[in-house]
């Protein structure tokens, strides 16, 4: 089989971190690019990435994720968070970008403007937040498929309270709100769970070929 099919095959979702071992910047900014070249709908990324290594902050969610101790023992903690609602100043700081880095005249994205203008900032703050959040999981997804190709465990994880994260990391006034996280580091040899083999559907379930 090929690497990236073996590297999908050797990742997991890691339960026990090897505290002592951490991943170089080099690295990390490896896994953040993966991130950070996700696609979006639109392109719109409608989301931020909180990059967490402080042991205090990490203490403080713990409780607040079930005591998972991936939250404490991996190497760095990483919260995807939506952003809550889509406003028409995210628009246009959106169009500006994209006329800096193309080089083109803002002007000449009225049309995509109005597009936005017609869906996006059509749909209620509810509808925009939910379609935020599912952006934020191409990016996670991106970062696991990265993360198995550099050999960095990863752990995603939903069991947490997102209201209380949104609190202890000061989110909702800056209009985000945690969607989903991910513990990065290296697992500890004591694992058992890297040991089980993967529960898949088998492929006549999965898929239908039309
Ligand atoms: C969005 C998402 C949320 C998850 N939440 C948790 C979690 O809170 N804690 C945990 O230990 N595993 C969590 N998992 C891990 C899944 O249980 C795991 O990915 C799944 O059982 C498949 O196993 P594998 O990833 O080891 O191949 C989560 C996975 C995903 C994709």
């Amino acid at each position: 089989m090929d690497t990236y099919i073996n590297n999908l095959e050797w990742r997991y979702a890691t339960k026990k971190f090897d505290s002592t071992k951490k991943i170089s910047s080099e690295d990390l900014e490896k896994l953040l690019k993966s991130i950070q070249l996700s696609a979006s709908s639109y392109g719109m990324q409608p989301y931020e990435v909180l990059i967490i290594k402080d042991p205090e902050v990490r203490k403080k969610l713990q409780p607040e994720a079930f005591n998972q101790s991936q939250i404490t023992e991996a190497s760095h903690l990483i919260v995807f968070a939506n952003l809550t609602s889509i406003s028409e100043e995210h628009v246009d700081a959106y169009l500006d970008n994209i006329s800096k880095i193309r080089e083109i005249q803002v002007e000449k994205l009225n049309g995509f403007k109005d597009m936005l203008a017609n869906t996006v900032l059509q749909q209620s703050k509810e509808e925009q937040s939910a379609w935020a959040e599912k952006q934020t999981y191409i990016a996670l997804g991106n970062l696991l498929s990265a993360a198995a190709n550099y050999k960095i465990d990863v752990c995603p994880m939903e069991g947490f309270d997102a209201g209380k994260f949104d609190e202890i990391l000061g989110l909702k006034e800056k209009g985000l709100s945690t969607a989903v996280i991910a513990a990065i580091g290296y697992r500890s040899e004591e694992d058992v769970a890297q040991h089980a083999k993967k529960v898949r559907k088998q492929k006549e379930e999965l898929f239908q070929h039309i």
